[in-house]
């Protein structure tokens, strides 16, 4: 595109605009594995309300906007208190997961600098953790040491991440949970060997922090993951996720909040302008972002969490049971909250050319790459799927036997 010479009229760039979408996959009706979280039309609305409302205020300017200093003091507070913070926690709205990993590395890091004189830095952090970290370490000149997880549950291998820690180790990583199999690592024995060594225990609960406790209350045998495990220093957890906000949300929290003053916060003053201060890697930050995740919570309050929590593991458990029943199919165990892969059971069955068989019928597929199979994300929009997901995947199991092998499946994420 060139900038048009003259504006355009609105009637225009909307018809351009929904012409854009006629070929995105369409989540609305519930065909993509990943990507975004829907409960219902009532709850769309206050997600665009609220964010309009605030759709160009700046979060970057607290005294200009007070407003928004109170709406992200009240997001942190309530993300706080659901994740058993002490009195003397704080924690920083941010823009999603990456950036929230992010400032947990440049913070550890910074820490170490500052306490323990640490000038070469290593994270280590279990394979599953998300890439974000090993991103992260890349742009801030942090090692990270990524070590296999046990072969049979796929979760933190705490006596191999304990033999690579060295001198030089600034922190470790537990994911609650992780992505790849959606499991929880076993964040009580990290925060013991985080404890014994003196190092920094991030949690990434980017997936599980504003669904777990809901799924737990449900009776789902979920191991503990946050403020309440001794050792935990900080965690990363995605309002723009389970926590339904509309995207640009999520949350990074911190056991103590001098760790915020002292090694997060960047204060600056060496220009003509006087004092930067940012505790983020935005500048500026959206208002519309922290008014949607602050009216979310509002809005659906523990109940809602309750029902969303409730939706997704009967979702997943009728998906999980259908998928049993396709003679060649079988989920990988364990998985513990909504994310499961499905895997051939008959070696002589390709996954990958199943996925462009479901692809090939409307379906967005989450492409799990080891091993091969089938990687599924459930949210609240999935709930209605399952009848048509089950009969077109059993479709497709058969139309692959059918053909032969094809191709293997390959990593789209
Ligand atoms: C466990 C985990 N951590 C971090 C992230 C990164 O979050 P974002 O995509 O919001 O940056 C993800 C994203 O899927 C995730 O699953």
């Amino acid at each position: 595109m060139k900038l048009p010479e003259t504006g355009r009229s609105w009637a225009d760039i909307d018809a351009d605009l929904s012409a854009a979408k006629a070929r995105d996959f369409s989540w609305r009706d519930g065909r993509v594995a990943l990507y975004y979280y829907y409960l219902d039309d009532e709850l769309a609305e206050v997600q665009k309300r609220a964010y309009t409302a605030f759709w160009t205020e700046n979060n970057l300017g607290k005294k200009a906007f007070p407003s928004l200093a109170k709406l992200e003091t009240d997001v942190i507070d309530c993300a706080l208190g659901i994740m058993n913070a002490p009195k003397d926690a704080a924690g920083t709205f941010t823009s999603g997961g990456s950036e929230s990993i992010f400032l947990a590395v440049q913070t550890a890091r910074d820490w170490a600098k500052a306490v323990k004189g640490i000038d070469k830095p290593n994270f280590v952090v279990p394979r599953t953790a998300h890439p974000a970290f090993s991103r992260a370490g890349h742009a801030l000149g942090v090692e990270v040491r990524r070590v296999p997880t046990t072969r049979n549950d796929f979760k933190a291998d705490v006596a191999a991440i304990s033999g690579k820690v060295d001198d030089n180790t600034v922190g470790l990583v537990g994911s609650a949970p992780c992505y790849p199999y959606g499991v929880f690592d076993p964040i009580r024995q990290l925060g013991l060997l985080a404890i014994a060594k003196g190092l920094w225990l991030h949690v990434d609960a980017c997936v599980g922090g504003f669904l777990s406790p809901w799924a737990k209350r449900l009776g789902q045998p979920i191991p503990d993951w946050d403020f309440s495990v001794p050792g935990v220093t900080s965690i990363s957890a995605d309002l723009h996720k389970h926590g339904m906000a509309p995207k640009g949300a999520s949350v990074f929290l911190l056991r103590a909040a001098d760790l915020k003053e002292k090694h997060q916060t960047f204060d600056f003053r060496d220009w003509e302008r006087g004092q930067y201060l940012a505790y983020t890697m935005q500048g500026t930050r959206p208002g519309g972002a922290v008014a949607a995740a602050w009216a979310v919570l509002n809005y659906l309050g523990d109940e809602g969490y309750l029902r969303c929590a409730r939706l997704i593991l009967e979702t997943k458990q009728a998906l999980v049971a259908g998928i049993g029943r396709i003679p060649g199919l079988s989920v990988l165990e364990p998985s513990e909250l909504g994310i499961f892969v499905t895997r051939a059971s008959d070696p002589k069955l390709d996954i990958g050319a199943v996925c462009d068989a479901m692809t090939a019928k409307g379906w967005f597929m989450g492409r799990q790459a080891e091993p091969a199979g089938i990687h599924m994300h459930i949210n609240p929009g999935h709930a209605p799927i399952v009848e048509r997901y089950l009969a077109d995947l059993a479709e497709a199991v058969a139309t692959v036997r059918g053909k032969g092998r094809g191709s293997d499946a390959g990593l789209t994420y």
